[in-house]
């Protein structure tokens, strides 16, 4: 049950002292784990959450394989020591709904058409959640699957918009997802303008509505040029590395 929490001070500032339209410390790393095809980390408030890509290769069961297109396939799951209090290890239906979610953000974004017969995994381990982890998610997840080489129209960036208090803020934490009034995921292709998630939960008026996708979209510009520096910075280390520069 939702209760009288006060989320935001006289001053205008949220519970964890950021202002409305302030997204929460972010961190990529691309290429963190060697067995992967692909790989990324994103640190985002207290969010820690590691994404591992394998693919294009053989699927299994092989009745799943499509003839035109390669199958992409996520995995959400929530370690049992990412919430304070314990959570199940068996998968339950918050993070099957999650792993679908994520898998219809970030299927518009990739050329699966060059990959027919194939699968593409994706798994998404969250070591620690904090709010938000389906949006930063999809950011990591993106970034991984342009690390394992997945030719893509633009990455994917995400963002949870929501209202708090009355008032609508950016990147909700976990006490304002929880005690806040309203919670909106948004995924889009930035460069392409196109969004490819929207959910909703909770009451927005027109007007807030408005408000919040505009929000989500000016931090969706931040946190896509941190992914692109994040991409950069590994491909620039590597060429140093092979002193081609
Ligand atoms: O993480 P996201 O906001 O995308 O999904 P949610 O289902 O709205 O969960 C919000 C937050 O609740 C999570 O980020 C966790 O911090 C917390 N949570 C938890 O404490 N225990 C769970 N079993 C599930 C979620």
């Amino acid at each position: 049950m939702k209760s009288k929490l006060k989320l935001i001070d006289e001053s205008g500032r949220r519970i964890d002292g950021r202002l409305l339209d302030e997204l929460r410390p972010l961190r990529f790393e691309v290429g963190i784990l060697k067995n992967a095809d692909g790989s990324a980390y994103i640190e985002q408030g207290g969010n820690k959450i590691a994404v591992a890509v394998y693919g294009p290769r053989e699927v299994h069961p092989r009745h799943q394989a499509r003839p035109d297109r390669a199958l992409l396939r996520t995995k959400y799951r929530m370690a049992t020591f990412s919430v304070k209090d314990r959570k199940s290890p068996t998968p339950g239906r918050r993070e099957i709904e999650i792993s679908k979610v994520i898998r219809e953000a970030l299927e518009p974004a990739l050329l699966l058409e060059k990959f027919p017969r194939t699968a593409i995994d994706v798994f998404i381990e969250v070591l620690q959640a904090d709010g938000g982890t389906r949006c930063a998610s999809i950011s990591a997840a993106a970034l991984a699957l342009a690390d394992a080489g997945i030719p893509m129209r633009d990455l994917v960036t995400a963002v949870a918009v929501g209202k708090v208090d009355g008032r609508i803020v950016l990147d909700l934490n976990h006490l304002e997802d929880q005690y806040g009034e309203g919670d909106m995921p948004v995924a889009m292709m930035p460069s392409l303008n196109a969004i490819t998630l929207l959910q909703c939960d909770g009451t927005f008026t027109l007007e807030e509505f408005k408000e919040a996708l505009e929000l989500a979209k000016k931090g969706i510009g931040v946190i896509y040029e941190k992914q692109r520096e994040a991409l950069r910075s590994k491909y620039l280390d590597a060429l140093k590395t092979y002193r081609v520069i």
